[in-house]
């Protein structure tokens, strides 16, 4: 848990921490340092059940406090993972990411050079953008850098010709990053040379230890091992099918992370870091009920993770009677309403094209579904869930603001930073060019917006050709240049609609909505922030288009 920090719910990374010492402090114990953090990414929940994310993990650093820098810690990394003395690992298999560069801060080709010196061919070397290989800084603003990643190419096959490194389709195993910390982000959104040049490394204990004992997963390594044999004891499974994959490996990641959080006192909520808990135990239950486990299961898998984690985590022991009562406590509440909303869900999935904002919010209010997993219930029936529409009514009946109900939902939302903020603009500025290069008929399916990259879902058919994406990039740049003013006005939703707003969803609005137009570019329903002209943004380019469901495509893209 962080100390002193109300910007962050858990320790994310390696660096949280010791952000105070990468900006000069001098720590007590030296200016190179190594350690083991415990990390809790909320970001990455919803990729939990794929070959390589965790929500809870260890996080291996090395650290130079102003200390080593490039041309050290290059070569170090490659001889702890190569030489016969340490890991072991197969050069051949071996590939590394560097930074491309932008225009604010240059290309990297310092550390492409360390590791051609190494014997890393060319063709193993690729430059990526900012939204890969970029970190920091914790919050908007802070110690952050370039960095260089370390992939182990698992022997899968390729998902298609674009995959490489950075890829996350399974093939490519992240285990090692090294991050050139020697930048400073200002509140105005430059960066500035910090006074000493860092490094911090993170390596993910999970990934590596897949990578020594050959699995192509993190979940197939010895400290999940227990794990998933209480999963097959638990359920009578015997043989874990290829439908089964998921949830087991959702039950071992949640469990294990709900144990942890339960350690630190954390109880079930439903607001902060209560809330992250509830929604993983109850992922949990849901997907224990998937194999068919009808009783309270998490108190017993969390005797077998204190057991795997006593040495390490001897608070863990001192805990258990708290965490045993309180996995049973939860499980009893949301057992009595889960049934019921799963029928609830099935109902409305059937008679309705998708589940709205005040669907999900009955299942939220009514019967305990977290709106992740209403989401997931909507990703396994292939029904579109208006998460957005959630919040809405989440405001309207709780009469918080959004910045409120994000913290609620201890969603990377609860950001206002400056960066997510002009991203947020993007993101109309994107909506409004699709329509114009697609069709009318273009609307939102879901937004995700972090500190790096925009994600933007919508309906449509097919792959976008490169002419296309080009022009919906030179509409969005277009309207940058132009400098437009965007502009927050309160009126009705009649009155909206008579204006063309674009809305995400169709709900019902008794009284006022907030609509924020962008010159005479576009309107749309929102409740904001957004900057105050679009001359603000910087260029803005696409990174990544690609299908997510049936009819649905998802563009990240960035702002530089
Ligand atoms: N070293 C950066 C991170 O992965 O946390």
């Amino acid at each position: 848990m962080p100390e002193n920090d109300s910007t962050a719910l858990f320790i994310s990374a390696g660096m949280h921490p010791l952000v105070p010492y990468l900006l000069g402090q001098q720590h007590p114990s030296g200016r190179k340092l190594v350690n083991v953090q415990k990390c809790l990414r909320t970001s990455d929940i919803d990729e939990v059940g794929d070959s390589f994310h965790l929500s809870f993990f260890e996080m291996l650093g090395n650290w130079s406090l102003g200390d080593y820098f490039k041309e050290e810690s290059i070569p170090w990394s490659y001889e702890f993972l190569t030489s016969k003395e340490w890991l072991n690992i197969d050069e051949e298999k071996l590939s590394v990411t560097v930074f491309a560069g932008d225009e604010k801060i240059p290309r990297d080709a310092e550390s492409a050079r360390i590791w051609e010196g190494l014997g890393i061919p060319k063709d193993r070397i690729f430059y990526l953008p900012r939204e890969d290989n970029w970190w920091g800084p914790i919050g908007s603003t802070g110690p952050c850098g370039p960095d260089t990643e370390i992939f182990y190419d698992t022997g899968k096959e390729p998902c298609g010709s674009e995959c490489k490194p950075g890829c996350s389709c399974g093939k490519y195993n992240e285990i090692w990053n090294n991050v050139f910390m020697e930048y400073n982000r200002t509140p105005d959104g430059e960066y500035e040379l910090l006074e000493q040049k860092n490094v911090d490394t993170g390596m993910g204990v999970e990934r590596t230890v897949a990578v020594l004992q050959g699995k192509d997963n993190v979940y197939e390594i010895e400290i999940f091992a227990p794990l998933v044999n209480g999963i097959k004891e638990l359920s009578g499974i015997e043989v874990i099918s290829e439908d089964q994959i998921r949830s087991v490996r959702i039950i071992c990641d949640h469990s294990r992370a709900a144990t942890f959080l339960l350690a630190e006192g954390i109880v079930p909520l439903n607001v902060e870091q209560g809330y992250v808990l509830r929604r993983v135990i109850r992922g949990a239950i849901r997907h224990g009920k998937l194999l068919g486990i009808e009783k309270e299961f998490l108190s017993v898998l969390s005797q077998i993770i204190i057991e795997t984690y006593v040495e390490d985590y001897p608070h863990l022991k001192s805990n258990e009677d708290f965490i045993v009562t309180e996995f049973e406590k939860e499980y009893k509440k949301f057992n009595n309403t889960l049934a019921r909303g799963l029928n609830r869900f099935n109902r409305i999935a059937r008679n309705k094209e998708k589940i709205d904002g005040k669907d999900a919010f009955l299942l939220y209010q009514s019967f305990g579904f977290p709106i992740e997993i209403t989401k997931e219930l909507g990703k396994e029936n292939d029904i579109f869930v208006d998460v957005d529409g959630f919040h809405e009514e989440f405001e309207k009946h709780q009469k918080v603001s959004r910045a409120g109900a994000d913290k609620r939902f201890g969603s990377g939302l609860a950001d206002k930073s400056e960066a997510t903020v002009k991203l947020h603009t993007a993101t109309h500025l994107l909506n409004e060019a699709l329509r114009r290069v697609l069709g009318k008929d273009i609307t939102q399916k879901g937004s995700n917006i972090t500190q790096k990259r925009l994600r933007f879902d919508f309906n449509f058919d097919r792959k976008l050709t490169a002419q296309e994406k080009k022009d919906v990039e030179a509409i969005v740049n277009g309207t940058i240049n132009e400098a437009l003013p965007v502009k927050r006005i309160e009126t009705t939703l009649d009155e909206a609609i008579r204006m063309g707003s674009q809305a995400a969803f169709e709900q019902k609005y008794g009284e006022k909505v907030s609509v924020y137009s962008i010159g005479d570019f576009s309107t749309e329903l929102c409740s904001g922030p957004h900057v105050e002209n679009t001359g603000e943004l910087g260029r803005f380019k696409i990174i990544k288009e690609e299908g997510i469901s049936a009819g649905v495509r998802r563009i990240r893209a960035v702002l530089e």
